[in-house]
């Protein structure tokens, strides 16, 4: 990576946007990138609005302090409990030309395509779906055509996390919670995996999930989203280096992030641990 380059900014709080950065690199390749989890403090889900909100600011601050230009929220807990603030209350005193952009916004788009009965369900964590950040997106791109249930899992970035997905008890808190979210409305033909960690329990999420569901995993549906977002901003764009790099950073310690994250990524990364 060269000085003075500007990579875009990928967050989570944890390991999860892992995820999403994989579907961005793979369509993507030819920008620099920095990854920042915020594994000292994870998980998000189950924290207030103020300290997601504060959690998130200083991880952007940290990312525009490196170059970032662009960062991107992976993480749908701080997409929908800080992406707003940040937008209106710190990038215009801070650089009206720095974007931060979610990963809700971009996953609500897609919603017309799949449900014909127009019937969605949201898996998210209770930080998200307490927020209602889902059901107000979906209802400003569709009116109220469309009948949103949420079902929250708080302990399934808890089993991801501690890399439990083959434990029983993966299976039994999934089939327990995609069975809560059928009880409150059978007619839901699409369901948003409304979390960055879920994408690890998918084979057990399939396991359960009624086979005629259309599944909405986020990370090629974002990675879609900026393709088309930097060919619509030239002017972001070309502030975006293209060096093909990868800079893995973690507020945790980076021999952990090293034996755990690629799980997530797909093939093994080192990180450096850095404070916010
Ligand atoms: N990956 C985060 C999300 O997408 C959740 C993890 C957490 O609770 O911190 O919502």
């Amino acid at each position: 990576m060269q000085e003075n380059n500007h990579p875009i900014g990928i967050f989570d709080s944890g390991y999860g946007g892992l995820t999403i950065l994989k579907s961005i690199v793979d369509q993507l390749p030819q920008y620099d990138y920095i990854y920042l989890g915020d594994n000292a403090r994870t998980p998000y889900g189950s924290r207030s609005f103020d300290v997601v909100y504060e959690y998130t600011r200083q991880a952007v601050m940290k990312l525009f302090s490196m170059g970032c230009q662009l960062v991107i929220l992976a993480c749908n807990t701080a997409s929908a409990k800080a992406l707003r603030s940040i937008q209106q209350n710190d990038l215009p005193g801070f650089d009206p030309s720095r974007r931060v952009l979610g990963v809700i916004r971009p996953s609500v788009e897609k919603i017309p395509l799949f449900t014909k009965t127009g019937h969605v369900g949201i898996l998210g964590t209770m930080g998200t779906v307490i927020s209602d950040s889902y059901p107000l997106e979906i209802a400003k791109i569709s009116g109220n055509q469309i009948t949103v249930t949420q079902e929250a899992c708080p302990m399934w970035v808890p089993l991801v996390e501690n890399e439990e997905i083959s434990n029983p008890a993966a299976d039994y808190f999934v089939q327990k919670n995609i069975n809560n979210l059928f009880r409150k409305d059978a007619d839901i033909d699409t369901v948003i995996l409304g979390c960055t960690h879920y994408p690890l329990l998918l084979p057990t999420i399939l396991k359960y999930l009624p086979s005629h569901v259309t599944l909405i995993d986020q990370g090629p549906i974002v990675a879609n989203s900026l393709e088309d977002y930097l060919l619509r901003h030239p002017e972001i764009e070309q502030n975006c280096s293209k060096g093909s790099s990868i800079r893995f950073l973690t507020t945790e310690s980076d021999e952990i992030f090293k034996s755990r994250a690629g799980m997530y990524f797909g093939r093994p990364i080192s990180a450096e641990k850095i404070s916010l």
